[in-house]
C-alpha cells in the first residue's frame, strides 16, 4: 500500500499508490528523455499542471487507450472535452477533491498555461496529493518561486518535485529557497536537462540542499523510482 514515484523524464512523473496509477504531466511523445512510451505507461488518472505542450503532451491519446480520468484546471478540461474525452474532472487553485486515490487540491503557480493549438489555458497549477496511505505529495510543476510555498508546506510534505531547469521555471538558487520554505522530508528535481536550454548540474544542487536543508535530495534517471514514506 505504500506511495511511490517514477520519474518518466522532463516533467512526466508516475505516482503508485494504493493500486492506483497516477500519472502527471504526460510528455512523452518527442521528449528525448522519455523513459517510456506513451502506447505503454499504465494510467488510472491523469493530472495535467497546465496548458503548454511539455504537460499536455500525450494526456488525449494515453486517456483513449486507458480511459483514465483526466483531471485539470476547468478551462484546460473543457477543451479536453473539446478533444473528445468524457472522463474529466475540472478544478482551480485553492481547490480540492476527493479521488479513488485520495485527495488533489491546485495551488498557485507562476507561469503561463495557453494550450497548444492557442487556446487560453486558464492558470497554471501546482498539484498537491494527499494519498490514502497517509503519503503527501507537492508537485510544484513549472513555477517561479513564491512565498506562499511555506503555507503550502503547512501540511507537511513527504516529496516535493520541483523544476529546477531555470529560464522557464525556478533555477537551482530559488529551488533551493523552496526546499527551505516548503521544508519537505525528501525532494526530487525535474525540469531539466531535457534541452540544453535548461541543462543543470543536479548532483552539485543536491550537495546544497544536503548542506543547507533537513530535506533528502533524490536524483533520478529517467525511469527509476523513489519511494514516498
Ligand atoms: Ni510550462
Ligand atoms: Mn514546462
Amino acid at each position: 500500500m505504500s506511495t511511490r514515484v517514477r520519474w518518466l523524464g522532463h516533467a512526466c512523473v508516475l505516482v503508485e499508490s494504493d493500486g492506483n496509477n497516477i500519472l502527471m504531466d504526460p510528455f512523452l511523445t518527442g521528449n528525448p528523455k522519455a523513459a517510456v512510451k506513451a502506447s505503454e505507461v499504465p494510467a488510472d488518472f491523469i493530472l495535467i499542471s497546465h496548458g503548454h505542450g511539455d504537460h499536455v503532451g500525450d494526456a488525449i491519446d494515453i486517456a483513449k487507450r486507458t480511459g483514465a480520468t483526466v483531471v485539470a484546471n476547468y478551462e484546460i478540461s473543457e477543451w479536453l472535452k473539446a478533444q473528445g474525452l468524457e472522463k474529466v474532472h475540472g478544478m482551480q487553485h485553492g481547490g480540492g477533491f476527493g479521488f479513488d486515490f485520495g485527495r488533489l487540491k491546485l495551488t498557485l503557480a507562476f507561469h503561463g498555461s495557453v494550450l497548444p493549438d492557442g487556446t487560453y489555458g486558464g492558470n497554471p497549477a501546482g498539484l498537491h496529493l494527499f494519498l490514502k496511505d497517509g503519503a503527501k505529495i507537492y508537485n510544484a510543476a513549472d513555477t517561479g518561486l513564491f512565498g506562499d510555498m511555506k503555507l503550502i508546506g503547512e501540511a507537511g510534505i513527504d516529496l516535493a518535485i520541483l523544476p529546477i531547469g531555470d529560464n522557464y521555471t525556478m533555477g537551482p538558487d530559488d529551488a533551493l529557497r523552496a526546499v527551505k520554505l516548503l521544508q519537505p522530508k525528501k525532494v526530487l528535481p525535474i525540469h531539466y536537462d531535457t534541452w540544453d536550454l535548461i541543462a543543470q548540474n543536479a548532483a552539485a544542487w543536491a550537495e546544497c540542499v544536503k548542506t543547507e536543508t533537513a530535506a533528502l535530495p533524490v536524483i533520478l534517471q529517467p525511469g527509476e523510482w523513489v519511494t514516498v514514506k
